[in-house]
């Protein structure tokens, strides 16, 4: 791993911040996004005191603001010529309905949008490493998007809109995944399972309580989590795994995701978005 380059969204806490650890024990590089530079630093150098690997390194981005994913985008690309690994992870639950300086509702931004953008903008760096993977940190998701009302204006309802981000995830990565098998880049989402974060800790009340028991009774550990990330990373048997939605080590079900015809319709919808937007 040590030639190799890894860059992961959201590693300045929970499952992302485990992840990175995890994997900078192989030697490989690791690049962490972070919007909050001093957090940022904190972890990198918390990184490299464990792990004594001085190859970790942070770079400024909010996710939520399309300029901040360019300026992320322009700092890496003037420092690396190709990636190997992509893994975007970061999430926020909010709850209320939140709107972004470009006008979209705050977690289809952060959530979803940042993982379409980040990821095109980064693909000729991914074309450029053998092999690379890309891992969209995801779940199993119930609730479809609604195409007529992506930003939530006319209805909104938090857990529901944080519940579709979820499923735009899925149903980006099975498209990704097909646009991307003749340039051998695989694309996979992967469901960490019920991990003890603070995720919730904004989430509508009854959600936060509910989420307050899970982390005490239920939930495991970010590190068991991060472990399973790192390895679809890296792992040598994971590398012909391409467009599944990935839980320990294992293909899993993802209910009405599979149906292309809404994989595709949500990838027209958010290419006019960037387009509009980069
Ligand atoms: N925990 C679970 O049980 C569970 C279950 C299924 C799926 N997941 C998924 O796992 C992923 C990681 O979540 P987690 O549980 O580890 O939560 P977490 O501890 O709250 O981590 C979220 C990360 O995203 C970052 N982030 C949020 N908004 C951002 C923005 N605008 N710009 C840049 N970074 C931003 C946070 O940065 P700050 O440190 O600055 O806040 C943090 O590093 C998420 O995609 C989540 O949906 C989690």
């Amino acid at each position: 791993m040590e030639d190799k380059i890894i860059l992961i969204t959201g590693a300045t806490s929970g499952i992302g911040k485990a992840t990175a650890l995890e994997l900078a024990k192989s030697g490989a590089k690791i690049v962490i996004t972070s919007r909050n530079n001093e957090k940022g630093n904190i972890v990198v150098n918390e990184i490299k005191k464990i792990t004594g690997n001085k190859k970790i390194e942070s770079i400024a981005a909010d996710l939520s603001l399309v300029s901040s994913i360019k300026n992320a985008v322009n700092s890496f690309k003037a420092r690396y010529k190709k990636l190997d690994v992509l893994i975007n992870n970061a999430a926020i639950f909010n709850n209320k309905r939140l709107e972004t300086a470009d006008g979209l509702e705050e977690m289809f931004a952060t959530n979803y949008f940042s993982q379409f953008i980040l990821t095109h903008l980064l693909l000729k760096e991914l074309k450029a490493a053998k092999g690379a993977r890309i891992i969209n940190v995801s779940a199993p998701a119930f609730t479809k998007p609604r195409f007529e009302d992506l930003q939530g204006k006319k209805k909104f309802n938090a857990a529901i809109a944080f519940g579709i981000t979820k499923a735009e995830i899925l149903l980006f990565t099975y498209e990704l995944a097909r646009r991307l098998l003749s340039e051998g880049i695989t694309v996979n989402a992967f469901h960490p399972g019920l991990v003890k974060t603070g995720l919730l800790s904004k989430a509508p009340f009854f959600i936060k309580i509910m989420g307050k028991f899970i982390n005490t009774f239920i939930a495991k550990s970010p590190e068991i989590a991060g472990k399973h990330l790192a390895e679809l990373a890296t792992l040598e048997k994971f590398k012909n795994f391409s467009g599944q939605l990935i839980n320990k080590g294992k293909p899993i079900k993802a209910t009405f995701a599979s149906e292309t015809r809404m994989q595709k319709k949500l990838w027209d919808e958010s290419q006019e978005l960037m387009l509009k937007l980069v």
